[in-house]
C-alpha cells in the first residue's frame, strides 16, 4: 500500500491503495463516486469511461499509479446540477432505458465534443461504437449529442 494524491473533479484527494488498483475502484470504493460503473473490467464495454486530462479513458484500464499529475473528471464532475448541455440533451431526448451504461456514454460524448464541437453521424458512431448499451439506445444517444452540440 502507498499513499497517492490524485486530482478528481478539480479537487485534490489523498488515498491509500495498491499501485495496480484500477481507477474505477479508486473512484467507487475509496472516494465514493459511484456514477462511474463497472461493466466488464477488461476494457471492452465503456461503462467505466471517465475523462483523463480531458480525453476519454476507461477507468478499469488505468491504475492509480498512472494518475500522477493528471486530472480525472467523472460524471459527477460534469456539473453539480445536471446543467451540462449533454445532461440536458440526454433528458430532452429521453435517452436512457435501464441507464446503466449512460454515465460512460455521456463522458465519451463529452470527450468527443471537446475534440469535435460539431460531430457528424459518422464521428458519433465511431466514438460510441466502443460503448455497449444492452437496451439499444444508440439512435437517441446520437440525437442527444447533436442537440448538445447546437
Ligand atoms: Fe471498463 Fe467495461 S468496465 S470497459
Amino acid at each position: 500500500m502507498a499513499q497517492y494524491k490524485i486530482n478528481v473533479n478539480g479537487a485534490e484527494r489523498t488515498v491509500e491503495a495498491m499501485a495496480d488498483m484500477p481507477l474505477l475502484w479508486v473512484l467507487r470504493d475509496l472516494i465514493g463516486l459511484t456514477g462511474t460503473k463497472f461493466g466488464c473490467g477488461i476494457g471492452a464495454c465503456g461503462a467505466c469511461t471517465v475523462l483523463l486530462d480531458g480525453k476519454e479513458a476507461q477507468g478499469c484500464q488505468v491504475t492509480i499509479a498512472d494518475l500522477k499529475g493528471r486530472k480525472v473528471t467523472t460524471i459527477e464532475g460534469l456539473s453539480k446540477d445536471g446543467s451540462h448541455p449533454l445532461q440536458k440533451a440526454w433528458v430532452e431526448q429521453d435517452v436512457p432505458q435501464c441507464g446503466y451504461c449512460q454515465a460512460g456514454q455521456i463522458m465519451a460524448a463529452a470527450a468527443l465534443l471537446k475534440q469535435k464541437p460539431n460531430p457528424t453521424d459518422a464521428d458519433i458512431d465511431e466514438t460510441m461504437k466502443y460503448h455497449v448499451c444492452r437496451c439499444g439506445t444508440y439512435q437517441r444517444i446520437r440525437e442527444a449529442i447533436h442537440e448538445a452540440a447546437k
